[in-house]
This record gives structure tokens, C-alpha cells and sequence, in this order.
């Protein structure tokens, strides 16, 4: 046999293996019906009684992984005439990398709403390109079905990192299954921290009971994989520490872990987590998305009315092209004061070194910081501490030397360049933020 066709042969075997591997699957896991308790956040704080949720009700799910491989099989069979085509396709030719893999997981008895609710996802993931990753078996158990939240994007972070760089994933998004996309003409890199945040993994969003783990993004970065080991442990290590959110417990004492914390960033809640209440919608025409963690059992029909709206005519009034939503306007604004906000900071620490600023700026100063870490999602009211202790700053300039006087009017032209009203020319890599401070 000819070497070339001997390939085609292998890799034509290997195509119906893996069909054959997914068929499988599928009938297994929608035999093997579990009652998965998915928790869903009630307003009382409590979780939801159990729902159980579909492996897969239609097969539309598993028929997705089945489609990649026929469409892989249709490939190879056209090109399998063409050995050099054959030979071109290999997966290293053609390197694919996309800003964001859109996971999340059902499986259980089948639900219609959560079926939909994740084909809402499917579809704004293939308009845009992104991959999407949906785990349909309950492969970690621990306790509760929830913990393989943690361990499915285990498996994807060290899947991702062991391809070549440009071919990775960027960023991971969790969708809980009772989310529904809203606006699906918004691609997700509007989301994403700039590059001079390169330092920032997590982008989450917050409730009055803290973190809200429904949905998440997450880097794909060692550095993920790392806090996932942390958070995913937690049971084993700490037996006696009171998970009352389960993995979002987890999730929210490793994000606060001095060790993780500063790659931790707080969205708004409403860009991305927006939430459905019992009595509106938090978010308005061309918000992202919508979620359901408080409503209990009501939230079957809130989930019929938004999958009601997403699948019909009024689906158009909901589906508006960025430029005519709220995001370039409030990421702008947002991403602009954590710059200042870090410059602030970067200047008050300098200070802190060379003269001893008086209690009361020094506790300014640390409460700036703790919003900044924890809470600047309150974007707001971030910047307001950040003027406040600015202006303790420009108020004593008596207090300071020439030099840190100097870097204090850059912090100054710094403000005035970020925050300034001229918003249409703002340019935040002026580099009146970025000073000496080492003198
Ligand atoms: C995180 O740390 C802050 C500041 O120490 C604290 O106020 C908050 O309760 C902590 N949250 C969790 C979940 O540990
Ligand atoms: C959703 O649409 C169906 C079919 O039009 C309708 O019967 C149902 O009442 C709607 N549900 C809600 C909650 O609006
Ligand atoms: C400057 O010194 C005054 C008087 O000692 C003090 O009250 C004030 O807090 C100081 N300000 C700063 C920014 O250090």
C-alpha cells in the first residue's frame, strides 16, 4: 500500500472510532438519567430544591459533537483523493485561536428550558466563532453534581495549555444553564481586561451574597489552573469549612486568597450576569444576557418568556449592534478609573515609603485598596475614593517633596486625561499615568 493512502486509511479508521466513541457516549448518558441538583441561588439566600436537568432531551446537544466528527469525516473524504490535501489538514496547519470558549454543563432527566437556554449559548458561540464545551455526565460527583463545574474547566485549561500558543483559547466563559443569550450580535472580547491588564484572570461578578458563580471568565493560564486545584480541594482539605455556596463558596474564598487576589477583577454585575428578579429584568435592550439564579420555582416561566423572546419576533428588539448598547461608553469608563484608581494607589504606597502620610490618609488609603480588590465592580464609587485620596494629597502639598510633588501633577494630568470630559479623545496610554517613582 502507498504510504500516503495507508495515512487516509488511519485516518479514516481513527474518524469512525471516535464516532463510534461518541455514540456511545450518547447513549449512555441519556440512559443514565441523574436527579442533578444544579443550585440555584434564591433571594433568601438559600439554594433551590434540586433540578434536575436534561443530559440531552432532543440529542440536539450530542448531535453537535456528532456533527464536528461527520463534518471531519465529509472533509477527509473529499480531500482523501488529494493526499496532499490530506497531509495539509493536518491539525497543526491551519492554527485556530479564539478569544473565548463559551462551557457550561447539563445532564440529568431532560429539561426543555435548560436544553434551550444552552442552545441560546451554542448559537451566539458558532456566529462568532468560539468554541463551545457543554459536559453532559456527572463525571465528579463529590458531594454535589456541582463540583464538576471546577473539574470541566480543569480538563479545559490543561487542554488548552498543552497546544501551541496560537492555537490556545484565550479566555474561558462559564455559563450557568439557566442563562439565556440576549443579545448575540455582542462578541465577548468587549468583556476582556485591556492588554496593560495583563495581570487579571478572573472577571466575576458580584450579589448582595458575594460572588455569583453562574458566570465567570477565566484565562487560560497556569495560573488558573492553579486556583481551580485550590478551590476544587477545598472540601477535602478544609472538611469543616462552611461551603454554604458549594463551588461558589469555593471559588469566592480562593479568589480572596492574598496569593490570587490581585488577578481577581469585579465586573458590573449587569454586563454580563444580568439578572432576571421576580418582578423585572435588571438589564435594558442590547444587555448580553439574561440569569436566573433567585426566582425558585417561578423560574420556569421567566425562563419560557425569555426563551418565548429570544426564539420570536421580539427577539429583534433585543438584539442591537454594539455601538447602540451601553458597553463601549461604560467599559471605557470603567477600565479608565481602575488606571487611575492604580495609579493612586502605586503614588500613595510611594508616599507611604518616603514620608509618613497621617492616619487618616493612610486609612483613605487603605480602603481604596480594599475596594479596589474586592468590590470595583462599585466602579463609582471606586472613583470617588480614589479623588478623595488624591485631593488629601494636593491639599498638603507642604507635606511633600519637590519630586513627589512633581509625580503628584502628573497624578493630576493623569486623572485629567482618563476621567476628563473630553471622553471622545481620552486616551488612556498617554502616559501621564506610568511615572518615576523610585527617587
Ligand atoms: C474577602 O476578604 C475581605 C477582606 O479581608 C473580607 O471582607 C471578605 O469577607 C472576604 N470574603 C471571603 C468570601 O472570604
Ligand atoms: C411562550 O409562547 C407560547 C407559544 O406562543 C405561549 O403559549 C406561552 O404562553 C408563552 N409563554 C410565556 C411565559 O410567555
Ligand atoms: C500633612 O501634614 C499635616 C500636618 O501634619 C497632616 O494633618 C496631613 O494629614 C498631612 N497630609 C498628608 C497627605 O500627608
Amino acid at each position: 500500500m502507498h504510504p500516503l493512502s495507508f495515512r487516509v486509511v488511519l485516518i479514516a479508521v481513527s474518524i469512525i472510532l471516535i464516532f463510534v466513541f461518541l455514540r456511545q457516549f450518547a447513549t449512555i448518558s441519556i440512559d443514565d438519567v441523574y436527579q442533578f441538583s444544579q443550585p440555584v441561588l434564591q433571594e433568601n439566600g438559600e439554594y433551590a430544591p434540586a433540578v434536575t436537568s436534561p443530559k440531552s432531551e432532543s440529542g440536539k446537544g450530542d448531535s453537535k459533537a456528532v456533527e464536528h466528527a461527520s463534518a471531519a469525516a465529509s472533509a477527509s473524504a473529499t480531500t482523501s483523493e488529494d493526499s496532499k490535501c490530506v497531509a495539509s489538514s493536518s491539525p497543526t496547519a491551519q492554527p485556530t485561536s479564539a478569544d473565548v470558549g463559551i462551557v457550561s454543563m447539563l445532564y440529568g432527566k431532560p429539561n426543555e428550558y435548560y436544553v434551550k437556554a444552552i442552545e441560546t449559548h451554542e448559537r451566539h458561540a458558532a456566529r462568532h466563532g468560539y468554541p463551545s464545551y457543554i459536559l453532559r455526565s456527572n463525571v465528579y460527583p463529590l458531594h454535589n453534581g456541582v463540583w464538576n463545574k471546577l473539574a470541566y474547566l480543569l480538563h479545559l485549561l490543561v487542554a488548552e495549555l498543552q497546544k501551541p500558543e496560537q492555537e490556545r483559547t484565550k479566555w474561558l466563559m462559564w455559563v450557568d444553564a439557566d442563562s439565556i443569550v440576549v443579545n448575540p450580535a455582542l462578541s465577548l472580547d468587549i468583556f476582556l481586561p485591556p492588554k496593560d491588564f495583563s495581570n487579571v484572570h478572573v472577571l466575576a461578578t458580584k450579589d448582595m451574597n458575594g460572588l455569583n458563580a453562574g458566570v465567570f471568565f477565566l484565562r487560560v493560564h497556569h495560573w488558573s489552573i492553579q486556583m481551580i486545584i485550590k478551590a476544587i480541594s477545598i472540601p477535602q482539605h478544609l472538611p469543616h469549612f462552611g461551603l454554604g455556596y458549594l463551588e461558589q463558596t469555593a471559588l469566592y474564598k480562593t479568589f480572596n486568597d492574598t496569593e490570587f487576589r490581585e488577578s481577581v477583577i469585579y465586573e458590573p454585575r449587569i454586563w454580563f450576569n444580568t439578572y432576571e428578579f421576580h418582578h423585572a429584568y435588571e438589564g435594558k435592550h442590547g444587555d448580553f444576557q439574561v440569569h436566573m439564579p433567585g426566582l425558585g420555582k417561578d423560574r420556569w416561566p421567566h425562563m419560557e418568556k425569555w426563551l418565548n423572546i429570544t426564539s420570536g419576533p421580539e427577539q429583534a428588539e433585543w438584539e442591537l449592534p454594539v455601538e447602540e448598547t451601553r458597553y463601549p461608553k461604560e467599559t471605557k469608563v470603567y477600565w479608565n478609573t481602575l488606571r487611575y484608581v492604580r495609579a493612586v494607589l502605586n503614588y500613595a504606597e510611594y508616599r507611604e515609603k518616603k514620608d509618613s502620610p497621617a492616619k487618616d490618609v493612610k486609612e483613605a488609603v487603605e480602603d481604596l485598596r480594599v475596594t479596589f480588590l474586592y468590590a470595583s465592580d462599585a466602579y463609582k464609587k471606586l472613583k470617588e475614593k480614589a479623588e478623595k485620596v488624591h485631593k488629601m494629597f494636593e491639599d498638603h502639598t507642604g507635606n511633600g517633596t519637590e519630586d513627589s510633588n512633581h509625580v503628584l501633577k502628573q497624578l493630576g494630568q493623569c486623572r485629567d486625561d482618563l476621567l476628563g470630559s473630553s471622553e471622545s479623545d481620552t486616551n488612556p496610554m498617554k502616559g501621564s499615568c506610568h511615572f518615576e517613582l523610585d527617587k
